[in-house]
């Protein structure tokens, strides 16, 4: 497999220490650091789908712009994503009525239509190379669901102006046999960081200013801080996924889950280009019920990658239904193989974020009490139309053009019939807290083994340690800076995660993923000596044998 699990993360490159195959197949988008004082028309912060978009959308419309990102171009979840470009939604159109109403619920479909089509012309208009495909997609129904849900939804979808079909058969998927599928025409799929290069090189073409390893901070309705110099700018765009204004309270609207991806390789013209989703987990204890998603990429002359993904839970929590984050994988490839019989060994297997809104609409717009900040966040499942779909609606707004999505949109947005929904995920952020009280996953730092961490609790205090493959000892609170929940170990990826609301660290304490803002504060903590000598020698004795 493609991974080296020995390494630490690399935070510039990507957001946990397993590479998604996009990052692993190409060089770095890496310009440069932000070295002087700046001025411009917009600031925008983030490198991702969103933030790439909004300064190609804004430079079309002749706007200044500068951009920053923390690491290189895509080192966020863009970079880990599986890029099925689709107005399927995870949280399904009947919810959408339910909660929008029908008018609303057109207008989204409308929307994501549209974001398909934006990215196809950008890529012709580009002549990016990137693997961009038109492919169908099919929703079928997962084990434990009824043909109602399918039913519900092909009305909901017929009722949204979409061109879906009602199919007999889950198309390529013999496993499926007798059960129905909803078809979506006209979908896509690309290589997401090609793209983004494209995207770059666009921006870049039309005088947008790019600077990577340059971290926004103190951001404000004037512009922001990064590496110690001023940026000034009359509009600020906050595109990282997770806002990191810290005034920002959006936390109360959405919640971040961890996902998981598998790929292994078949062999070309055995399958053929789709995007395949069922209908989810319907016992799921987790809101955001997880669902799987399967598509193929282009390899080589004579393979395809076979990417799938699922086996959801809630940031931090993935214990909680006594299914650790190494066993998600085995479940992975467990259901795929069923499907996808004819899949090789694995090549590459890893894990992101996604950020669910309680309303199953991503939030893009004004930031609440802001005239020149916005935001693009809660994407869900859909952060590639629902990214484009940010630059496309905030370059409107900016420039005064009317856009019929925005109110749909609105991060000021209230919406009804989601109370259920949203006291259940409020009970299980109080819930986090609990760890506060209950004792650690690690007794003392003698436990750890190279390449180990955990959670110690020593007296009032928590401790996130981790020891190095050079056998040093690295020791943070394991308060997170947020709003003080305990994090928890996350031993696929090698980080600490908030189970609150899913901010997640490095193990030398770097925060990766938001909303928190700082990095941990750094503990000193004294190793008794003769058992770390002990653990040494056990070590060395074990590499002799
Ligand atoms: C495993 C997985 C599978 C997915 N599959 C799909 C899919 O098939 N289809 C789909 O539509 N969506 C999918 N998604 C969702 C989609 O990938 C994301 O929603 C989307 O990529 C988010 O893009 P973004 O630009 O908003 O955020 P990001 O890509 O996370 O970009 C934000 C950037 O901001 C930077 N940043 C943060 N703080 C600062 C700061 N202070 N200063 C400067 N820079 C900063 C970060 O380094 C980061 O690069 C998937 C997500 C995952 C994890
Ligand atoms: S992310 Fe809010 S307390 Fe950790």
């Amino acid at each position: 497999m493609n991974t080296s699990p020995s390494e630490p993360i690399d935070s510039n490159l990507t957001s946990g220490e397993n590479k998604s195959f996009w990052t692993a197949s190409t060089e770095p988008i890496i310009i440069e650091k932000l070295k002087e004082n700046i001025k411009t028309d917009v600031l925008i912060v983030g490198g991702g789908i969103s933030g790439l978009t909004t300064a190609y959308c804004l430079l079309k419309a002749g706007r200044q712009i500068v951009l920053v990102e923390d690491g290189y171009l895509g080192s966020g979840e863009t970079g880990r994503t599986t890029a099925h470009i689709t107005c399927a939604l995870g949280d399904r159109y009947f919810e959408l009525e339910k909660i929008f109403g029908k008018e609303k619920a057109m207008l989204a479909a409308n929307s994501h239509t549209k974001a398909i089509q934006f990215i196809a012309n950008t890529v012709k208009h580009e002549n990016i190379d990137c693997n961009f495909k038109r492919v169908p997609g099919y929703l079928f129904l997962s084990g434990n669901d009824t043909k109602e849900t399918l039913d519900k939804e092909y009305t909901a979808t017929k009722n949204a102006g979409l061109l879906t079909e009602m199919l007999e058969q889950v198309p390529a998927l013999a496993s499926e046999e007798g059960k129905w599928a909803i078809k979506f025409p006209e979908q896509g799929q690309f290589h997401i960081m090609k793209y983004l290069k494209g995207l770059t090189e666009a921006i870049i073409g039309m005088g947008g200013k790019i600077y990577t390893e340059t971290k926004a901070e103190e951001i404000s309705r004037e512009g922001a801080k990064a590496n110690g110099f001023e940026i000034k700018a009359k509009h600020i765009v906050v595109a990282t996924n997770t806002p990191v204004n810290d005034w920002v309270a959006m936390h109360t609207k959405q919640w971040a889950y961890r996902t998981y991806v598998i790929a292994a390789k078949i062999k070309k013209g055995t399958w053929p280009y789709a995007l395949w989703w069922d209908t989810g987990d319907i016992d799921s204890q987790w809101i955001g019920a997880s669902y799987h998603y399967v598509r193929l990429e282009e390899l080589d002359d004579t393979n395809d990658l076979l990417i799938s993904g699922g086996e959801d839970h809630r940031v931090g929590q993935a214990d909680d239904e006594n299914i650790p984050e190494e066993d998600r994988y085995i479940k992975l490839v467990e259901w795929t193989k069923k499907r996808f019989p004819v899949m090789e060994n694995l090549e590459y297997k890893w894990s992101g974020q996604v950020v669910e809104p309680i309303d199953s609409m991503a939030f893009i717009g004004k930031n609440p009490g802001d005239e020149n900040i916005y935001i693009i966040t809660g994407h869900s499942g859909n952060g590639m139309t629902h990214g484009t779909l940010g630059g496309i609606i905030l370059t409107d707004i900016i420039t005064g053009k009317e856009n019929p999505w925005i109110d749909l949109y609105s991060p000021s947005r209230i919406t009804f019939n989601t109370a259920g929904d949203y006291l259940h995920e409020v009970g299980n952020m109080v819930a986090q807290y609990a760890d506060w009280v209950t004792k650690g996953d690690v007794k003392d730092t003698n436990e750890l083994k190279p390449g180990q961490g955990g959670i110690i609790s020593s007296g009032l205090k928590k401790i996130a340690a981790y020891r190095d493959e050079e056998n040093n000892l690295h020791t943070c609170s394991a308060v997170c800076p947020h709003l003080g929940a305990i994090l928890q170990w996350n031993a696929e990826e090698k980080s600490f995660d908030c189970p609150a609301h899913g901010s997640r660290f490095t193990t030398e304490g770097k925060v990766i993923n938001g909303p928190a803002i700082t990095d941990l504060k750094k503990l000193e903590v004294k190793e008794e000596k003769s058992l770390q000598q002990s653990h040494s020698i056990e070590e060395e004795l074990n590499k002799t044998i």
